[in-house]
């Protein structure tokens, strides 16, 4: 670790989910970069794999053609959560995988089981290897992807919040449209068969609404260091 890890710390792997626009990459980033840990995007390698599907003309709307093809791309994160990295066959795609069409294609193919398993494993290597431990970002990572996680948080807020946050960060967008293409991701990312978005039972669940980005860092650094306490 080269940000400042305590090196009496013992590892902690954390898991924070929830749906777009509640604060999750602010936060995760920040309370890694702050707690010496790696970090993980989860959203950015699914957003990988689809901006390799749509790159490589596969046919999105069959999902057999995009489980034939799902162990094809090679997806590398880079974990410092203070840059942050993606790569797809060598290829730095942090810009490309944020574009609209990315955004609106990603539901559909992370949906594929067969893209599923492929990155929950990808998910799994990045987790054991980070040693002075993690935080863990995206949507079925308490559920699913690490079930035996340290400490799982779920961040929610209202989609009115959601949609002001998400449009704040797209030039010239409506937030009357962002909120609405939000609420059409969430229902698809919550209702898919494989892994959906969802909140663990044993998961803190934190509303952001009324918050500020300082306040929800702060309250999950505090969690992490009462579960690293022992409290
Ligand atoms: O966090 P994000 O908006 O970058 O995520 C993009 C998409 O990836 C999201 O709409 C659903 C999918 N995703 C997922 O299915 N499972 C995860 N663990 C993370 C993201």
């Amino acid at each position: 670790m080269e940000n400042g890890a305590a090196p009496t710390a013992q590892p902690v792997i954390v898991a924070i989910d929830g749906p777009s626009g509640t604060g999750k990459s602010s936060t995760s980033k920040a309370v890694a970069a702050q707690l010496g840990l790696s970090y993980l995007d989860t959203g950015a390698q699914y957003r990988a794999i689809t901006w390799w599907m749509v790159t490589n003309g596969i046919d999105l709307t069959d999902p057999t053609a995009i489980a034939a093809v799902a162990g094809k791309p090679e997806i590398v994160s880079g974990t410092d959560p203070l840059a942050p990295t993606i790569t797809v066959d060598g290829y730095d795609v942090a810009g490309p995988i944020r574009t609209q069409e990315v955004t609106s294609k990603v539901s559909a193919v992370s949906a594929v089981p067969e893209v599923r398993t492929r990155i929950t494993e990808l998910q799994r290597s990045i987790a054991a290897g980070a040693e002075g431990g993690i935080v863990v970002e995206g949507r079925d990572i308490g559920t699913t992807v690490l079930p035996d996680a340290d400490l799982k948080i779920f961040l929610t807020a209202s989609p009115e919040a959601r949609a002001a946050r998400r449009s704040g960060e797209v030039k010239g967008s409506d937030v009357a449209a962002t909120r609405e293409a939000l609420i059409q991701r969430d229902a698809a990312d919550s209702s898919r068969k494989t892994s959906p978005l969802a909140k663990a039972g044993d998961a803190v669940e934190v509303d952001t609404t009324e918050l500020t980005l300082a306040q929800v860092i702060e309250c999950v650094v505090t969690l992490v260091e009462e579960k690293r306490a022992g409290k």
